[in-house]
This record gives structure tokens, sequence and C-alpha cells, in this order.
């Protein structure tokens, strides 16, 4: 089904599609005929993802700054894509997370990885989905989740509370805004080696080891796999699917919930100092 023309004629918007993930579904939607616009909060971050994407694919595709948490910066976004027309796919990428003792959390550190994942999410896809519905549109809007949005997940619990949130956006709208031609999906990834979150959920060699001694496959997800999976449910193969969240974690979930719960509690407390931001 990975035909190059399996996204032809579709226009999608990626969240945090600068780097990691994001920059990996970009690439896979260009070489299935996508034309692609990314976002994100740093301007030559996108542009140089563009500029090599561009040149790697000979695709179309777009970097535009963007802070996913303010909803006066997502309408000037959504404004301005839509100005050439209309979207046919928000991808929910962009994401904030690191390993931490809750009770060590202040308000603004909450707040943080809240607005990012959650309110970042709803921004997005209030703009293009009151769009859609007044042009009578199709859309599609896939959220990147967490195989732990379900249960929740100790020492990761502003993102198992955002990413919560998401997935009942996702799961509600399917319902309120199906019958209307827009199809809400999720995925929930295990871990995917990416700078991004490895720098910040898995820092030691040592934690990686646990994880993928507890792992039934014994690694880490890939970026092609991923990719892979997300062409396939913003495409039209995928009509059917509508308020779903596909766990991709090689069966990690059911080898035991909650990974950060396992590996939390054996980190000593001199280790939880170095991993606490440098106040300056
Ligand atoms: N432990 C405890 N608190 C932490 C923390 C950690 N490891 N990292 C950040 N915080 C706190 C900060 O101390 C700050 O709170 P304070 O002002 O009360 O001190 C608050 O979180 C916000 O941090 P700041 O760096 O100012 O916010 P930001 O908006 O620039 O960054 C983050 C947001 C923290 C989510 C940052 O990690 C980020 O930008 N991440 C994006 C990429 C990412 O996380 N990718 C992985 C996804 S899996």
């Amino acid at each position: 089904m990975f035909t190059d023309d399996l996204l032809k004629g579709k226009r999608v918007l990626i969240t945090g599609g600068g780097t990691g993930i994001g920059r990996a579904m970009a690439e896979r939607f260009l070489q299935l005929g996508a034309t692609v616009y990314i976002c994100g909060r740093r301007a030559e971050v996108l542009q140089k993802t563009a500029a090599e994407l561009s040149a790697s694919t000979g695709g179309t595709i777009e970097g535009l700054t963007c802070d996913v948490r303010y909803d006066d910066d997502v309408e000037k976004l959504i404004e301005q894509l839509w100005a050439k027309g209309p979207l046919d796919v928000l991808v929910n990428n962009a994401a904030g997370n690191f390993l931490a003792r809750t009770e060590e959390l202040s308000s603004h550190a909450f707040d943080a990885v809240i607005g990012i994942v959650l309110k970042g999410t709803i921004n997005m896809t209030m703009a293009c989905g009151r769009r859609w519905l007044a042009a009578q549109h199709k859309g599609v809007v896939l959220s990147i989740a967490t195989t732990y949005a379900d249960t929740g997940s100790a020492y990761v619990v502003p993102s198992a509370v955002a990413k919560a949130g998401v997935v009942a956006l996702m799961r509600s709208l399917a319902v309120e805004w199906g019958e209307r031609g827009i199809r809400c999906v999720a995925i929930a990834p295990g871990a995917i080696r990416t700078e991004g979150a490895f720098s910040r959920l898995l820092p030691v060699p040592e934690l990686e080891k646990k994880v993928l001694e507890h792992h039934p496959l014994h690694r880490f997800g890939t970026l092609e796999e991923i990719s892979n999976l997300a062409s396939f449910l913003i495409s039209d193969y995928a009509g059917y699917i509508n308020g779903e969240m596909v766990y991709m974690d090689g069966g990690e979930m059911l080898a035991g919930a909650s990974i950060f719960s396992l590996i939390g509690r054996r980190i000593p407390d001199a280790a939880w100092q170095i991993m606490k931001p440098k106040k300056q």
C-alpha cells in the first residue's frame, strides 16, 4: 500500500515537525506524495529540516514558527495556511516531557508540559476542526499519544495527565465530528530513540538497559515503523478507523504497565539531583 501516491493531494500539518518523530513522519509523508507543513518554536530548526527534506525527497515542504501553547499564535498559523487552501490532515505531535519526582514539580513545570501537549493539541484541533466543519471539508486528526495515557504513569505525571486528555479529546471528537467527515485517531508509541525523548527520559545507558531487558522484543521502536503507521492512519485506506488509539510498543504494555514506574523507583537520590534543570 505504500505507493508513491498514497498521500498525493493531501496537505498535512505536523506540529513539532522539525525534529524527532515529527521530522520522520514529514519525510515519509513527502515520499508518499503529500504536501507537508511543519511548525515548531525554533525557526532555524524548521528551515534546516524543510531544506533537507525537500532536497532528499523532492517534495513540497514549508516550515513555519508557532508556539502551540498560545491559541492566538495557532490561529495566525492556521489562517495563513488556509489562505492557500484547506489542510486535509493535522498531526498533533509536539510534546514536552521529562522524568521527575512529582512532589518536586512546580506549578510552572506542570503548565509547561500540559501547555504543549494538551492545550497545544486542543488549540490546533479546534482551529482546524472549526474550519473543516464550516466548509464541510473532510479532515483527519492524528495525535501522538503514549502507552501510559490510559493507565497513568509515575515519574512523568504532567505528561500522563496531558496525554490522557489528548486521548479523551480524540475519542470524544471522533463521535461528535465523525458524521461530518472528520476522523480522529491516535498512536500510542513505546520508546523510539530520538535526541529529544532519550535525553529527558532515558538519560543514562543503565536505564535503557533496564527497559530493554523488560521489553518483550528487547528493542526500541523505529522512526520508520511509526512513520509507516502514521501514513496508513491518515490515508484513505484507514477510512473506517475512527476514535481508535493504536499501540505500537512491541507488546511492552502487556509486559507491565508504565515503564517509568519500573525505572523511576530504582533511580538513586544523587541522579535525581543531576537531572534537575540548572537555575541561571
Ligand atoms: N525536573 C523538574 N522540573 C523541571 C524539569 C525537570 N527535569 N525540567 C523542567 N522543569 C521545570 C522548570 O524548572 C520550570 O519550572 P520553574 O520555572 O518553576 O523552575 C518549568 O519546568 C518550565 O521549564 P522551562 O524550561 O522554563 O520551560 P520551557 O517551556 O522552555 O520547556 C519543557 C518545556 C520543560 C517541556 C522542555 O523540556 C521542552 O521544551 N521540551 C520539548 C521537547 C521534549 O520534551 N521532547 C520530548 C518529548 S517525549
